[in-house]
């Protein structure tokens, strides 16, 4: 292990400093508090709501010390691609965010040139920013049906399968033992559409492991990292399309499952891209009682990869901005009523910097 390594219950000292020095009441011009934000008296008025307006980055009142005074850790999406070229962006990165997702950098594709070769050097890049930047550092994704480079199809099959995955996720995770937050060990495993017989999203790990390689890869990040909360990520549970519902249904399935089977699982990311001309399938109701069912679990909920889709709305830059912070809006004011939400991750800090600007 590096010399700078720092251990996750520090990092959490730091970020429990923050809550404690956090300017509250320098910061109370930008908040909206929950009986602020509507006319309802609501005992829980202690949670942060996003104003319905845009608000500048400000260094005296980071976004993160907004979040922490409410109880929240505030993170986001970053890139070695842009992080080591872009020092504005790195730092106001760092002055909002405490926590840092490298959006790509712990992906198969970037960890794994071959079958016996790991390549750690924008992965350690990714981990000393942020241990330098006194930063959370979440891992994502350990096992993922996309991403996956050309070897992995020619090289993994029935016979390896288990002992590949699980190689990968020991080697990988144990690396950063003691300075992960927490990791999304599986992502995307429930289908779009899944039924009761089969609610699995086709997946290479699915065909050579079946269906148990879900457990078996937090038991493996669990011996590897006793100290990282292990997250399961799923995309497609904000709207309330019918499929929508089926995956809430099938997801909840499978948490109990892992659940009752004593599998090593402390939480749920809702990956959350919401798409701006869509919100009315956002139904705030079912998404309460969803978020109940998780948290009756004994299950932390992270919003994990946070952004809001604009390609279908109109043109004119005030109207659309007004769309999109009513977006995020009528979305979080839903979302952290719910104790059991600890941590909130938009997928990139700038549209300059997004995977929806490619
Ligand atoms: C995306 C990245 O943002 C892009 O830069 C990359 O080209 C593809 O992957 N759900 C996930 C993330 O779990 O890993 C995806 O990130 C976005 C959807």
């Amino acid at each position: 292990m590096h010399d700078w390594a720092i251990t996750r219950r520090q990092l959490l000292r730091f970020s429990t400093a923050s809550i404690v020095t956090a300017g509250v009441t320098s910061c109370r011009s930008l908040l909206a508090t929950r009986s602020e934000a509507s006319d309802q008296s609501d005992e829980n008025n202690n949670r942060v709501i996003l104003p319905s307006t845009c608000v500048p980055l400000n260094s005296e009142c980071p976004l993160k010390d907004q979040a922490a005074s409410r109880g929240l850790i505030y993170g986001a999406a970053g890139k070695y691609k842009t992080l080591s070229a872009d020092l504005d962006l790195a730092n106001v990165l760092a002055q909002e965010c405490a926590l840092l997702v490298p959006e790509n950098d712990f992906k198969w594709q970037a960890l794994r040139p071959g079958l016996n070769q790991f390549d750690f050097s924008r992965s350690d890049w990714m981990a000393d920013f942020a241990m330098e930047r006194e930063m959370l550092l979440r891992g994502h994704t350990l096992v993922w049906y996309k991403s996956l480079p050309r070897w992995v199809e020619e090289q993994v099959s029935v016979e390896n399968g288990e002992a590949v995955m699980v190689d990968h996720i020991r080697t990988v995770a144990h690396r950063y033992a003691g300075r992960m937050h927490s990791w999304d060990v599986v992502n995307e495993a429930i289908a779009p559409e899944p039924t009761v017989e089969n609610p699995w999203r086709p997946s290479p790990w699915l065909d050579w492991i079946g269906p148990d390689y879900v457990a078996k890869a937090f038991h493996a990040a669990h011996e590897a990292d006793p100290e990282a909360l292990l997250i399961y990520n799923e995309n497609g549970l904000w709207w309330d399309a019918p499929e929508g519902e089926a995956k809430k249904v099938a997801v909840l399935r499978l948490l109990e499952n892992l659940k009752t089977q004593g599998v090593p699982i402390h939480g749920v990311g809702i990956q959350s891209h919401l798409r701006g001309h869509l919100m009315e399938q956002f139904q705030p109701e079912k998404m309460r009682q969803f978020l109940q069912h998780v948290a009756d679990l004994d299950l932390e909920i992270f919003i994990s990869e946070l952004d809001v889709r604009d390609t279908e709305l109109p043109d004119d830059i005030e109207e659309r901005d007004r769309l999109i912070a009513g977006a995020y809006q009528d979305y979080l004011s839903v979302i952290l009523e719910q104790p059991a939400v600890s941590t909130i991750v938009t997928w990139g800090l700038s549209d300059r910097d997004t995977w929806h600007s490619k």
